[in-house]
């Protein structure tokens, strides 16, 4: 991709977009501008070539894709700094959560092609899981902002309202697999693997286990079939952590996230 790229909030996720665009090759590091107040914090991005600093009207000047990723109650101060100085083509993405596009469009002065963008933070090794949703954008800007993104991972265009749900399943939903690893790592530990064998065997796993799904375009019971034998360990294994509330306490968990993220959007 030729075209300059401003990241306007180079945080946990700002940042993990650049190195993204690095780690993939998508953009060369002299078109990713990327700022955060404190500036000196981004060091390790500009080591690596990319423009940063404090000034946000500079980087979004000739920008053909801005994100917005800095926290959602800043966002409007963002805008207000902005409006006036982006070109004319550019297209505003929004990572904020809850933020809706109509909003957007208002705070940014109704010219531009909006989208709301939900990655997750394995967006930094080119394995994000994005959901996106556009308002003001014609069909061209909806395959470039697809393809921007299919860089960095998967795409799904989904309804708005659908976000917060996106934001509990795949930008939460990081930190639940996590857990999962760091749990199985435990047990593993206790089963006679030093830590660092538990976690390898533990997360190839389940890595393993998302690309029999992805590639092989099977269902999750598809695949446990295959390795369950009738009165078998697996089974045995499995059927004692539904007995715990395994499923049950995941899908507590994700409706407890979606809760709060709810009452907070009211
Ligand atoms: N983390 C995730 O997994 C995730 C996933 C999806 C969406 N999101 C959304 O992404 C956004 C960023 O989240 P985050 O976790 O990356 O937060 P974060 O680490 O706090 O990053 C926000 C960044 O914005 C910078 N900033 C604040 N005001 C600024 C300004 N006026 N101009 C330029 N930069 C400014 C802050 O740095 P200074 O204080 O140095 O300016 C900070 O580095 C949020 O809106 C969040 O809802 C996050």
């Amino acid at each position: 991709m030729n075209k300059k790229i401003a990241i306007i909030g180079g945080g946990n996720l700002g940042s993990a977009i650049a190195r993204g665009l690095l780690y993939t090759k998508s953009v060369k590091p002299e078109l990713i501008h990327v700022t955060r107040r404190r500036a000196d914090m981004l060091a390790g991005l500009a080591n690596e070539g990319i423009i940063t600093g404090n000034d946000n009207i500079s980087a979004v000047k000739n920008a053909k894709i801005v994100l917005l990723a800095v926290k959602p109650y800043q966002v409007a101060e963002v805008c207000e700094e902005l409006k006036g100085h982006l070109a004319r083509n550019a297209i505003i993405i929004s990572l904020a959560t809850g933020i809706e596009n109509k909003k957007l469009v208002e705070l940014t002065g109704g010219k531009h092609a909006i989208f709301r963008a939900m990655p997750n933070t394995a967006v930094a090794i080119g394995e994000s899981m994005t959901c996106l949703a556009a308002i003001n954008a014609t069909p061209e800007q909806e395959k470039e902002v697809e393809q921007f993104f299919a860089r960095l991972g998967s795409v799904l265009f989904i309804p708005e309202e659908l976000m917060a749900g996106a934001t509990v399943l795949a930008a939460c939903g990081i930190a639940f697999a996590l857990r999962f690893i760091r749990a199985a790592t435990q047990g593993g530990i206790e089963i006679g693997f030093s830590s660092d064998m538990a976690l390898k065997i533990a997360s190839q796993t389940v890595k393993g286990a998302a690309q029999l799904v992805i590639e092989g375009k099977s269902h999750p019971e598809a695949e446990i079939d295959k390795v369950t034998t009738p009165r078998g360990i697996t089974i045995s294994g499995l059927n004692e952590m539904e007995h715990q509330g395994f499923s049950s306490s995941l899908i507590k968990g994700l409706l407890t996230s979606f809760q709060k993220i709810e009452n907070l959007s009211k």
